[in-house]
């Protein structure tokens, strides 16, 4: 226990661990209400809480920092995304279910169960399934859909930015796949690590949002000499060599700066969600020429078509000596770049059972990027338009938008810009 003098009063510090001895939601255990841990510690006075006391766990992402982990955050192998619509009607509602979940995501993300009940004649408070795991390295992002701001009257907090995205050529879209009032996205090392986490945020928002859809995706990530590889999507081409990763990149590309958006979205950014069904029995039936030119580079290594190494300049201006492109310009990769903007690209391979009508793999990408303005989305998938050739082998069929949060400040909550921001 620490002490610390402010407005002239000594307040003692206590550690999560001791305030749970205290209240005896420890090993003794306690019964408490349906919000759970979080609805106590919210209640309790901010300054009462000495976060920082923890050292880090094994295997843990950091919770706190100026943006929210999950998105530069190095990829893990599993994510489970989560779109919910909310039951709750009122603001102050609102900003309480997002401070009832922050303890419970620092907890997760440390790797630590987020209770324990007081008898064994009670529900368990932690539903228990990542029992003896670490933390995976999981992160949890969360975000609030356009959706949010027709239910809940937030005052002028919608960003202009934050609005359904135009229809695009070949777009078939279901409404079980699309939209929501809220995402978190629950991305880890351990696929049960990932469900449980949302799991539980969702357990603990009981009576207070819906599942609206999740989807639950994998990437295998090899290592070579110690080295994480670029992840390899379902038609083996390896997804996501071309990203930024510099700060500065990153700034230019992801994080809203000051005056690019509303206030209360600088150093947050939107995430785009696409569920990408890949026709797999189509694309295994095409040559690996054809293939190559589908993408613009080379399955086995990711160069790029007429070159070596993964992460050799892609120049798709190249010609041969009869004056033809080297990369096709109907190649998903030259369209992509015959635009200026960018994009973070951090998406997993799904498989969801079979299409009933064609008895064929529901298969494909939870495809997901990060931009600081959703246009660099729009402007690049209006160039992949009706040109793509990886259009004949791909049907996009759900789709959502959010608005992501900057990062919590050790002593805040999820969201707390939302709120408190102009
Ligand atoms: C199932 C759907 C998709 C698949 C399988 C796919 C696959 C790929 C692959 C293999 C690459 C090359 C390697 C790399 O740089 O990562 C690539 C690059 C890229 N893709 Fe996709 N992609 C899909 C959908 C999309 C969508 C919907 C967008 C955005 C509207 C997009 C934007 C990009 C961009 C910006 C690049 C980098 C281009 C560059 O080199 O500058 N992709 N994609």
């Amino acid at each position: 226990m620490t002490k610390s003098k402010k407005d002239g009063v000594l307040h003692k510090k206590i550690s999560r661990r001791q305030l749970l001895k205290m209240t005896g939601i420890g090993a003794a255990g306690l019964a408490i209400g349906a919000t759970g841990i979080g609805g106590i510690l919210s209640t309790i006075g901010k300054d009462w809480i000495a976060e920082d006391e923890a050292p880090p766990a094994k295997n843990s992402v950091n919770f706190y920092g100026d943006h929210q982990a999950g998105i530069s955050t190095p990829s893990q192998t599993h994510i489970y995304f989560v779109a919910l619509d909310v039951v709750v009607k009122t603001k102050s509602e609102l900003q309480q279910l997002f401070k009832d979940w922050t303890p419970l995501a620092t907890k997760m993300m440390r790797g630590e169960i987020i209770g324990t009940a007081s008898t064994d004649m009670i529900p368990p408070k932690d539903t228990g399934e990542a029992l003896g795991l670490d933390a995976q390295n999981l992160s949890l992002t969360f975000g609030v859909g356009e959706s949010l701001f027709k239910k809940i009257n937030l005052g002028d907090k919608k960003p202009t930015q934050l609005k359904k995205l135009p229809h695009f050529p070949k777009d078939q879209l279901v409404e079980a796949y699309s939209n929501g009032d809220i995402c978190i996205q629950a991305c880890a090392d351990d696929p049960q690590v990932a469900f449980h986490a949302i799991r539980n945020l969702v357990r603990a928002a009981s009576g207070r949002v819906t599942l609206k859809w999740s989807q639950a995706g994998f990437n295998a990530i090899a290592k070579k000499d110690g080295h994480s590889q670029t992840p390899r999507n379902l038609f083996a081409f390896k997804d996501g060599t071309e990203n930024p990763r510099a700060k500065e990149d990153l700034n230019k590309v992801v994080w809203v700066q000051h005056g690019e958006s509303k206030p209360w979205m600088t150093g947050g950014t939107y995430l785009i969600a696409r569920r990408i069904q890949m026709h797999l029995e189509t694309w295994d039936r095409t040559a690996l020429d054809e293939q190559e030119a589908t993408f613009g580079r080379h399955r086995n290594s990711g160069a790029p078509l007429g070159k070596d190494g993964e992460y050799d300049a892609m120049e798709i201006e190249r010609k041969d000596e009869d004056g033809h492109l080297i990369v096709p310009n109907t190649s998903h990769v030259f369209l992509a770049k015959s635009v200026k903007a960018r994009l973070l690209r951090r998406s997993y391979s799904y498989v969801s059972g079979v299409v009933d009508s064609t008895g064929t793999h529901d298969a494909g990408l939870l495809f997901i990027s990060f931009q600081k303005d959703p246009q660099q989305f729009i402007d690049i998938q209006n160039s992949l338009g009706r040109l793509d050739k990886m259009n004949e082998y791909i049907t996009h069929r759900g789709s959502a938008m959010f608005a992501c949060f900057p990062g919590v400040r050790k002593g805040s909550y999820i969201g707390e810009t939302l709120f408190s921001t102009l």
